[in-house]
């Protein structure tokens, strides 16, 4: 198998699954209860006040509910939505023409923010700020620049890379808010939810054997969820037990703490051709042949919060956990450098 089963960062387009599984409100979402918490006091108070809320940054790693989140806020405000994203903003034109025709009062989701190019980004410091756009008609001496007025507006933007972005832009937004993994029992909660949107029969020890082993992502739940009710489907009767959870799990290359095959590749790679690290993520990525995206944002987050490997100023480690997860021999002179692991 190709893909990467776990990868969190595709275009939920392709899936229409995906579309029917997302909360449309908050009252729907599960876990990540102080952003709940905060979002819906903002979003009460906005409203009892007759005024758009304020912009809102929705970043962390991928498949934790960004995206739905936005579609949440305008739900929630009883507004509508128009979505786009940093890397389909070529030109500044493009993001003027949608500013300028924004409806009164609605949300502009930028989802990627941070691939937005400096021209665009530019565009968007006074819309945010003070509702208007300066735009530059014409060329050389006869230039000139021309104001024209935006709609009230919340611009809700998601990254999974907030580090990127630079520090005006970050400072524009009045509701930051960080999505985390997601704790076993949420999750198990949302697992429960997709199962019975998906009408799969699925006893509560199942729910939580898939929760536990979906790197505490919603997504990563729902795409094993789908594969284990195809499991349960053919081997089995059409319960989702432990049992039959387990058995599609490792059919799928999924192991007990969730990694997969790709995950396992990473850390080997780390182990056993950069002798546990330091690597750079440039060197990792060539070994690997994978994007440096796709290393920094799909696979280190979660092994990081697991604790297998370590960012140090010279590059990735290789844990002890690491080691002993995958059943190598921790070489002592390492645990020496590497007291704290
Ligand atoms: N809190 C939640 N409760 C229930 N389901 C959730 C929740 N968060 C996410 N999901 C599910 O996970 C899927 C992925 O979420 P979403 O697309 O919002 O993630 P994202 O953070 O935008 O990811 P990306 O960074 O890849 O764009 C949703 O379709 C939804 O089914
Ligand atoms: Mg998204």
């Amino acid at each position: 198998m190709d893909e990467h089963l776990l990868s969190s960062s595709y275009d939920p387009s392709e899936d229409p699954a995906e579309y029917s599984l997302r909360p449309r409100f908050l009252r729907e979402f599960i876990g990540q209860a102080r952003l709940k918490e905060n979002l819906s006091l903002f979003i009460a108070a906005a409203r009892g006040r007759d005024e758009p809320l304020d912009h809102v940054l929705l970043h962390g790693p991928p498949g934790l509910g960004k995206t739905s989140t936005a579609h949440i806020i305008a739900n929630e405000m009883g507004v509508s939505m128009r979505g786009t994203s940093g890397p389909a903003l070529e030109k500044a034109g493009d993001l003027v023409a949608i500013l300028t025709n924004l409806e009164e009062g609605s949300v502009l989701f930028i989802d990627e923010i941070h691939r937005l190019n400096r021209m665009v980004e530019e565009i968007l410091y006074p819309a945010m700020e003070d509702l208007e756009v300066d735009v530059v008609i014409g060329s050389g001496p006869a230039a000139r620049s021309i104001k024209l007025p935006v709609p009230r507006f919340t611009l809700v933007a998601a990254t999974t890379r907030v580090g990127l972005l630079s520090a005006p832009l970050r400072d524009r937004f009045g509701i930051p808010l960080n999505f985390d993994f997601y704790e076993a029992d949420d999750l198990c909660k949302i697992v429960v939810r997709s199962a019975e949107i998906l009408d799969a029969e699925i006893d509560p020890r199942g729910a939580s054997e898939i929760a536990r082993r979906s790197r505490g992502t919603p997504r990563v739940a729902n795409r094993l969820l789908r594969r284990v009710r195809d499991y349960a489907q053919v081997r089995a009767d059409g319960l989702i037990t432990a049992t039959v959870a387990d058995e599609a799990l490792k059919m799928l290359g999924v192991d007990q703490i969730g990694l997969d095959d790709a995950d396992r590749r990473f850390l080997r790679t780390l182990i056993e051709k950069y002798d546990g690290g330091p690597a750079g993520v440039n060197a990792l990525c060539a070994t690997l042949n994978e994007e440096v995206d796709t290393i920094e944002d799909v696979y280190e987050p979660f092994l990081l919060k697991e604790g297998l490997i370590a960012r140090t100023s010279r590059g990735r480690i290789a844990t002890r956990a690491a080691y002993e997860h995958l059943a190598y021999p921790f070489p002592e002179s390492r645990a020496a450098q590497q007291g704290l692991f």
